[in-house]
């Protein structure tokens, strides 16, 4: 038997033992892979990924020249954690619950530069996304970036929770050749709004001398 198709048992397996958490009966395939991790190259520096189940995306993180050590894997299920520590010795695999993220001290990892999410968001209340995003974003350097897929028609985070934690979503693109078809976002901080400021305090009206 093939790695894979030993990755597809054991993910089809832990599908039947925990359906909302796994939240799909087979591994994301290549064409998902290379779209979540197109815009992440060795420059990133760490990357976090939370829910990497068998490792697809951990695979595509190596191929764009993430180094294994600059690879933090927060998996749930101990049957996929077990076997990611086996297979990235070197990457640093925790086995806990993603919506617990902030607590992870990540100190010798600085800077994050990305997170690459294959948590199943749509299926989990919204006080668990919020945790995850609010995790993500604390160890999150200034202009790193959280990327989501999705089997839905849009982002799978709600515009409102998107607003309360001051991020935006990015369409990245999608795949059809993934089963199912799915898209992937990039969430980023939104800039903050610039004021304006008068270099003078007399100056006011699009530049003009305020009347006396
Ligand atoms: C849809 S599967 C994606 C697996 C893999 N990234 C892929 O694309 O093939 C969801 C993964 O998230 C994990 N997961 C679900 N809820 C989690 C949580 N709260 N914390 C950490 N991992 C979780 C599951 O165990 C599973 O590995």
């Amino acid at each position: 038997m093939t790695s894979r198709t030993a990755d597809a048992f054991l993910f089809f397996r832990a599908w039947l033992s925990a359906p909302l958490r796994v939240a799909s009966v087979t591994p994301s395939g290549r064409a998902l892979s290379s779209l979540m991790t197109t815009e992440i190259s060795a420059d990133t520096g760490t990357v976090i990924e939370l829910g990497p189940g068998t490792g697809v995306f951990t695979e595509a993180l190596l191929n764009r020249g993430v180094a294994e050590e600059n690879l933090v894997l927060v998996e749930y299920g101990a049957e996929f954690a077990n076997q990611l520590s086996d297979r990235f010795p070197t990457a640093k695999t925790v086995q806990m619950d993603a919506t617990q993220l902030r607590k992870l001290p990540l100190h010798a990892f600085a800077p994050v530069g990305a997170v690459v999410s294959g948590l199943p968001l749509l299926s989990m209340p919204l006080r668990k996304v919020h945790a995850i995003l609010e995790g993500a974003f604390s160890h999150l350097r200034p202009g790193g970036a959280f990327y989501q897929f999705t089997y839905g028609p849009k982002c799978p985070i709600a515009r409102p929770l998107l607003d309360r934690l001051g991020l935006k979503a990015t369409y990245v693109g999608c795949t059809l050749a993934n089963i199912p078809p799915a898209a992937v976002y990039r969430i980023s901080r939104r800039r903050p709004r610039r004021t304006f400021e008068p270099a003078h305090q007399d100056l006011m009206f699009d530049g003009q001398k305020a009347p006396s």
